[in-house]
């Protein structure tokens, strides 16, 4: 069964592979609706919730080298599910603008474009995960991975927090299938996509992206 949800609010998902930037942007991003008066919610993929956050820990533990293709694409669509369901849903029909640190997107490119799992297997579970709900705007922040995953292991390197690495472990060839991925998803669908290059500086990306986001959020969602 699928629930159809009353999208009042405006959604935007932050893709790209490893080390592009996602984080830092979304994190700006964020900061800058706030500021320009936009009720804003920002939450991440796999987690965003207690339940998700869980099964998150075992997706990117690099201990679970065993963790097969296909039980992964399951653990993304259950957390992605409960997400959802407890944030994402409730958040939209508040009228709230939501901004996710990856979401339906990046199976579509990691499992089938990145692990070959049958694209059909992942739109069916993507559409019954999602419940209805759609980004109104993706934001593929493209660099090559050799970058990404430079910048992405220097930031594991100088962390203190558990290390979620299983994917930048992955080989350079799984890496540049997902970033081929992500491109051709914005080639079939650029009305969504909004393309930028990640290989920029922080304070580069920063300003186009915070430019065009902000005019493409509609009017009466801006008015504090
Ligand atoms: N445009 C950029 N140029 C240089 N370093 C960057 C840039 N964007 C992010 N970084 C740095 O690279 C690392 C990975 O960035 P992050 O935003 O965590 O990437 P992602 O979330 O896409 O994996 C961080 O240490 C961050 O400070
Ligand atoms: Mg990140």
């Amino acid at each position: 069964m699928r629930i159809r949800v009353i999208q009042l609010g405006y959604f935007i998902t932050f893709e790209g592979v490893e080390g592009c930037g996602k984080t830092t942007q979304i994190k700006l991003i964020s900061e800058f609706l706030l500021a320009h008066g936009v009720h804003t919610v920002l939450t991440r993929e796999p987690g965003g919730c207690p339940i998700a956050d869980k099964i998150r820990s075992i997706l990117l533990d690099a201990d679970n080298k065993a963790l097969s293709p296909l039980a992964e694409l399951m653990l993304y669509a259950a957390a992605r599910a409960q997400h959802i369901t407890e944030i994402i849903s409730p958040a939209l029909t508040a009228g709230k603008v939501v901004l996710c640190d990856r979401f339906s997107d990046a199976t579509v490119a990691y499992q089938s474009f990145g692990r070959g799992i049958d694209r059909s297997i992942i739109d069916t579970l993507n559409l019954h995960a999602c419940q209805g709900v759609k980004p109104n705007i993706t934001v593929l922040v493209d660099c090559d991975p050799r970058l990404g995953l430079e910048r992405a292991i220097r930031r594991i390197e100088a962390s203190t927090g558990p290390r979620e690495e299983r994917f930048e472990l992955e080989v350079l060839d799984f890496h540049q299938r997902v970033r081929a991925g992500y491109l051709q998803l914005a080639a079939d669908d650029p009305a969504r996509f909004m393309v930028i290059d990640g290989s920029k500086t922080i304070e580069e990306i920063f300003s186009v992206l915070s430019r065009q986001l902000l005019s493409r959020i509609p009017e009466d969602l801006r008015a504090v």
